[in-house]
């Protein structure tokens, strides 16, 4: 039987978070193992940021090698960048003649970017819709994803949906594959919305990159609740900083929360506190030797970017020569 296709994007931030690892990156690196699968590295979508201070060669190498030191193998998967893949940006205007306004009007990322900054640009409103052809140029079957961009692929399934209707059967309809436990770790200070690499705050975040020191502070100083009896026990709406961290724990250890519950009955908050900081200090240490080992070598992060934009290109062009063909397009 043929394997399935996954595909999934991270932004070329350079600055991942134990958040991208837990939810996201762990399941890639399980999943390579059993599909074919695709990781692209999306600096079209970091533009939206409009920052003339975007590092994007820089970054780019950065988010590659954490890639690499979190397991990704690149004799198993493709790894490309989007913009090397010109169809991205081809497929995606196509898309948005197939989308309508109210529909991308109503993605709540969107809604909340909007909240924030009175003067955004519309690159942020057709956001979704890069998403989309990002996914559909590759006949992706599963997308795993954080719980936050479930939307994104429900938007992505109905615009694909609408698509093959009129021009027949040209897209995969793609499932979401969105962890149960763990694919929203929340921010530290702030345990009632995401661990964010771009907050403002960095003590909310705990960064792939982090040192002993700085893991040794947020952990111990991570927000927790003043209950009379504290009990370590999961509970996500009244005891979020609590269930944050058990979060963290099992989606760094693998041991699942009732586990956790059990190791810890009993103890103090602090105790937990104490094995978290260890744990994740051991933890990111492996990862950190493996990424100054491997970003030292540029030329051999340039030849995977090079080789799996070759791979991506012929996949992507074969899509895009389909819908030429049925929409008359050259
Ligand atoms: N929007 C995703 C995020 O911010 C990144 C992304 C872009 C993506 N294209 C994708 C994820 C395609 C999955 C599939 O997390």
């Amino acid at each position: 039987m043929k394997k399935k296709i996954v595909f999934s994007g991270i932004q070329p931030s350079g600055n991942l978070t134990i958040g991208n690892y837990i939810g996201v990156i762990k399941q890639w690196v399980k999943m390579q193992e059993i599909y074919n699968c695709i990781f692209c590295i999306v600096d079209l979508h970091s533009l939206t940021q409009c920052n003339n201070k975007l590092k994007l060669d820089k970054t780019i190498l950065d988010t590659l090698a954490l890639y690499l030191a979190c397991g990704i193998n690149p004799n198993k998967s493709i790894i490309f960048v989007q913009s090397h893949v010109s169809e991205h940006t081809k497929l995606s205007w196509i898309l948005s003649c197939y989308t309508y306004y109210g529909e991308l009007n109503r993605m709540t990322q969107f809604k909340n970017n909007k909240i924030k900054n009175k003067n955004i640009n519309s690159g942020i409103l057709f956001y979704p819709i890069l998403m989309s052809s990002d996914i559909l140029l590759y006949n992706t079957n599963y997308v795993p994803i954080g719980e936050d961009q479930k939307q994104h692929i429900e938007l992505c399934r109905n615009i694909a949906n609408r698509f093959n209707k009129i021009f027949g059967n040209i897209f995969n309809i793609p499932k979401p594959c969105i962890l149960k436990n763990g694919s929203r770790i929340l921010s530290l200070q702030e345990p009632y919305k995401k661990m964010s690499k771009s907050d403002n705050n960095s003590n909310n975040v705990i960064y792939l990159l982090d040192n002993k020191i700085d893991i040794f502070k947020k952990i111990k100083f991570a927000k927790t609740d003043s209950e009379k009896n504290p009990k370590i026990k999961y509970d996500i709406i009244k005891k979020p900083g609590l269930s944050n961290l058990l979060n963290i724990f099992s989606g760094i250890t693998g041991k699942t929360i009732k586990q956790l519950e059990k190791e810890f009955y009993g103890k103090l908050y602090i105790d937990l506190k104490y094995k978290i900081i260890k744990i994740l200090s051991i933890f990111l240490e492996r990862i950190q030797k493996n990424y100054y080992n491997i970003r030292k070598n540029e030329d051999f992060l340039k030849n995977i970017i090079f080789e799996g934009s070759k791979k991506a290109n012929k996949i992507a062009k074969k899509t895009i020569s389909k819908i030429n063909s049925k929409l008359k397009l050259y």
